[in-house]
């Protein structure tokens, strides 16, 4: 079966939100409307209190890097943009430090538990479903925007990118995370993959979105892609002060050492208009 995005020409309708469906955002809004982000790393029930520490703990647990790194980058008491809020755990971050958010996602139940925990937090931002590649916002009205393991999920990249550029403000600052294909996990994956081919024929397309939680159940798998620091930094190059970092998440609770860092599963990029 060819799973490559192809665009269809019949248009969604979500909340007020018109888009082309395509067989990646299909495919996208089917895996983390079943499972968003994070939300099996939580026993207690959805949407409770008890739900977000839960989620909170174990996402920060193997990220200990990420709270900080969100924390130094918000623009204080600035407007926030989150791109693919997913359960809202980085987005609470976010909206503890910024004057006021939004969030969207493709997935209404991701932006539905980020709108409730924003509001059991009493913060003023809201959460809504809509695509990073034609944001319902205006021109210049954010002061910040943040996406994090989401832009190599959506067919057109450069259009989301176009969009970031086009709601900033001058001045206005990014953080956005993407898979690192030059990393120590990606290369386990590729290993796997060769190996599991002796017993099954699958395209590496298909296999890689394995990785995602839920995502082996399903016969339309999400799309991922992988970048280098170099490719990634490219998406950027209309920005100034591009930086790109690497990070891995913390494997049974050690980090990584510095000298194995540029191999870690996520190309952090930061910069500005
Ligand atoms: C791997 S999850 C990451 C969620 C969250 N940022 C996190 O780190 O837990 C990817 C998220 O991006 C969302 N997503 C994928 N393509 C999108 C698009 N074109 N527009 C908005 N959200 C999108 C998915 O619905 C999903 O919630």
């Amino acid at each position: 079966m060819n799973r490559r995005p192809m665009e269809n020409a019949f248009p969604t309708v979500v909340g007020s939100i018109h888009f082309m469906e395509t067989e990646a955002r299909a495919a996208a809004t089917k895996q983390w409307s079943e499972n968003p982000a994070g939300i099996n790393l939580a026993a207690a029930p959805e949407g409770t209190s008890e739900f977000y520490e839960q989620m909170t703990r174990s996402r920060y647990a193997l990220q200990p890097w990420l709270p900080d790194l969100i924390r130094s980058w918000v623009p204080r008491g600035g407007r926030v943009l989150e791109i693919g809020c997913g359960a809202g755990t980085d987005h609470s971050v976010i909206a503890s430090l910024a004057g006021d958010t939004a969030a969207i996602d493709l997935a209404s139940h991701g932006a539905q538990l980020t709108q409730t925990r924003l509001e059991l937090e009493g913060r003023p931002g809201t959460a809504q479903v809509a695509d990073a590649e034609d944001m319902p916002f205006p021109d210049q009205s954010f002061d910040g925007v943040y996406s994090f393991g989401v832009l190599h999920h959506t067919d057109h990249p450069e259009r989301a990118i176009a969009e970031m550029w086009r709601v900033m403000r001058p001045g206005a600052t990014f953080l956005v995370a993407l898979y690192h294909k030059h990393s120590m996990f990606a290369a386990q994956k590729a290993v796997e993959y060769a190996v599991r081919l002796r017993w099954r024929s699958q395209t590496w397309r298909d296999y890689l979105p394995e990785l995602e939680y839920g995502a082996d159940a399903l016969e339309q798998r999400p799309l991922v892609r992988l970048y280098s620091r170099q490719s990634a930094r490219s998406l950027f190059s209309q920005f100034h002060d591009v930086r790109v970092r690497t990070e891995h998440p913390a494997l049974s609770g050690y980090l990584l050492p510095d000298w194995l860092r540029p191999f870690g599963w996520y190309v952090v990029v930061t910069g500005r208009r």
